[in-house]
């Protein structure tokens, strides 16, 4: 099973020995790699709709692993038993619907020993939420994929960084401790950027944020110069 380099960057990041259950699994590739070369001794994986629980049934078919790796239809977290897996992945999803996803299943959250998340967009939002609920960060990846960069953040229950502050919250408290990554760089480059923009369009705009939501913009924009300022240095 060749993945693609998000794919197998999470795979990275997942411990071996761990029993696994990949939620949205889709085409299940993530699950079939990690048992397939020994990584993971078995998986669970469960997606809410009938297409990708049929393509993930075709994938693990195709590989013959149908006695370890077990296919459920259903939503989120609920399609488990609370210590039939230690590690849950939720990859390729909106920011929304992962934490929606954890909020709806608080019992088998606690169960669970780690979190392998990927979330499409707004990683702040994820980690703002774990954090809330006592959940720390131990890792902290980017991948580039297809021209895209890509957050991979590994939560641990009470263990781990938990951000202190706004620009922590947003930037990822580990990356903020890799300046000199190349997609550390990229990911400042890109955000301030964007930040940039916001205040362009709102300097040029009829519309004016609240003051908390000014500053907010305002204080993200001079972390982003200034840790862009040290890692060019
Ligand atoms: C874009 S795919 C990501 C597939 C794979 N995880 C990856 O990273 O390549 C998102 C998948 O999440 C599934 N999904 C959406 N809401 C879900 C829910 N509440 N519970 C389980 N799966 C869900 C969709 O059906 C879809 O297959």
């Amino acid at each position: 099973m060749q993945l693609t380099s998000r794919l197998a960057k999470i795979a990275d990041n997942i411990p071996r020995g761990t029993m696994i259950a990949d939620i949205g699994t889709d085409h299940a590739y993530l699950a079939v790699y990690l048992v397939e070369q020994g990584i993971c001794p078995g998986a669970v994986v469960g997606d809410l709709n009938q297409g990708p629980v049929e393509s993930a049934e075709s994938t693990v078919k195709a590989y013959r692993l149908e006695n370890k790796i077990d296919i459920r239809q259903g939503d989120g977290l609920k399609i488990l038993r609370p210590g039939e897996v230690d590690l849950v992945v939720l990859a390729g999803m909106g920011n929304n619907l992962i934490i929606n996803i954890l909020k709806d299943s608080p019992e088998l959250l606690n169960s669970l020993k780690h979190l392998v998340l990927q979330p499409n967009k707004n990683p702040g939002d994820v980690r703002a939420w774990l954090a809330k609920n006592k959940w720390g960060i131990v890792q902290e990846e980017l991948v580039e994929d297809r021209n895209k960069l890509y957050t991979i953040i590994t939560f641990e229950p009470g263990k781990g960084f938990f951000p202190q502050d706004l620009f922590e919250m947003e930037l990822g408290p580990c990356l903020l401790q890799n300046l000199c990554n190349p997609l550390v760089l990229k990911l400042l480059k890109k955000e301030e950027k964007k930040y940039s923009n916001i205040l362009k369009g709102l300097s040029r705009s009829f519309y004016k944020p609240s003051p908390e939501k000014a500053n907010n913009i305002n204080y993200l924009h001079d972390k982003l110069k200034e840790a862009l300022k040290i890692a060019q240095s």
